[in-house]
């Protein structure tokens, strides 16, 4: 190396102080891995000693009672100490509600008040970075297989396959549950009476609308006769004729038994037809009770004044 002057050479013995202080750190660095290492070494060492050799030795764990949370009671929904966390944005904050059998519930709320990821962690789309919830008597963090059979969902995002035909999207899903074909013609003629997709149905759902694809969406959820049915935003979209036909449509399954749970911004719709609702802000509860109930509560002629009252804007702000 040639140096150029006296001021290189300075410069020069300064950058290898400063390697060797980068490298002295290093060192340090690997030093604790080795320490990590040596330790995690012991660990498996010691947790290898503690498996069984015979395989007949190793007892399953048998369901406690508290595994399946009150399955023959009346609530098909527990959730419990809900949180969910995206990086610095609290979604859901310490959510506890419980939801009746045979329940319509509304869970209402501002753009971004966390109703989606709440019913996703529900559905076992997301899971909770703090507490649980309870589906149908089971636990979303143990027994999601069990609970994915018993519900169906509608969620936020459209999903249909647009290629296929709006009758045929639906036998696609029937036929996914292996039902019997009969009873699914049957069902699927049914609901797109009801839903006022008769026409369209045997059209390709390319050329839906957007309301349209949420109609389809909602026969896929149900058509497996579903116990507890979760509906995110289901009028999404639709004209104000499509969404009065599809709120009927969503207060007839009452009739059969089923919890619905629901989440929208039509507040004025879930006031009339909501056995009981929850309005969320900023991820937490913050009323809960029937419209009437919390008409009365607030001293309010609608729930649009409801949230007003108590969070000092309106639902529908920024949407
Ligand atoms: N995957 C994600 N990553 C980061 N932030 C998210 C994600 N999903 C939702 N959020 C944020 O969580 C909050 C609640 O969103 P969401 O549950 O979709 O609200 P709502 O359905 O009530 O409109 C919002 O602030 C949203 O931006
Ligand atoms: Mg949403």
């Amino acid at each position: 190396m040639v140096l150029r002057n006296m001021n290189d050479k300075e410069e020069m013995l300064k950058s290898i102080d400063e390697l060797k202080k980068d490298l002295s750190l290093k060192n340090n660095e690997i030093a604790r891995y080795l320490d990590k290492i040596d330790a995690l070494e012991q660990e498996i060492a010691r947790l290898q000693k503690l498996v069984p050799d015979e395989p007949s030795k190793i007892k399953f764990k048998k369901e406690k009672p508290e595994d399946v949370f009150d399955p023959d009671g009346a609530s098909a929904i527990i959730i419990k100490d809900l949180v969910k966390q995206f990086d610095d944005v609290t979604a859901v904050n310490r959510l506890n509600l419980e939801i009746k059998k045979g329940e319509l519930f509304g869970l209402l709320g501002p753009n971004g008040a966390g109703k989606t990821t709440t019913i996703n962690m529900l559905v076992g789309l997301l899971n909770p970075t703090e507490g649980t919830a309870v589906v149908g008597g089971y636990d979303v963090k143990r027994d999601l297989n069990k609970i994915k059979e018993m519900i169906g969902v509608c969620p936020q995002e459209a999903s249909v396959y647009k290629f296929l035909k709006g009758r045929e999207n639906v036998e696609l899903f029937g036929n996914l549950f292996e039902m019997d074909k009969k009873l699914l013609k049957e069902r699927a003629d049914k609901f797109f009476e009801a839903s006022g997709l008769k026409e369209a149905s045997n059209r390709k759902a390319k050329g839906y609308s957007g309301g349209m694809i949420r109609q389809l969406n909602l026969i896929i959820a149900l058509i497996n006769d579903p116990k507890i049915v979760f509906l995110d935003e289901p009028t999404v979209g639709m004209d104000p004729r499509a969404r009065r036909k599809t709120w009927n449509f969503i207060g007839d399954l009452k009739q059969n038994d089923k919890t619905i749970i629901l989440t929208t911004h039509y507040i004025e719709e879930a006031e009339a037809l909501c056995d009981r609702v929850g309005i969320i802000d900023y991820g937490e509860l913050i009323a809960l009770g029937s419209p009437k109930e919390l008409m009365k509560k607030h001293d309010a002629t609608n729930l649009e004044e409801v949230f007003m009252k108590i969070t000092g804007r309106r639902i529908l702000e920024g949407v």
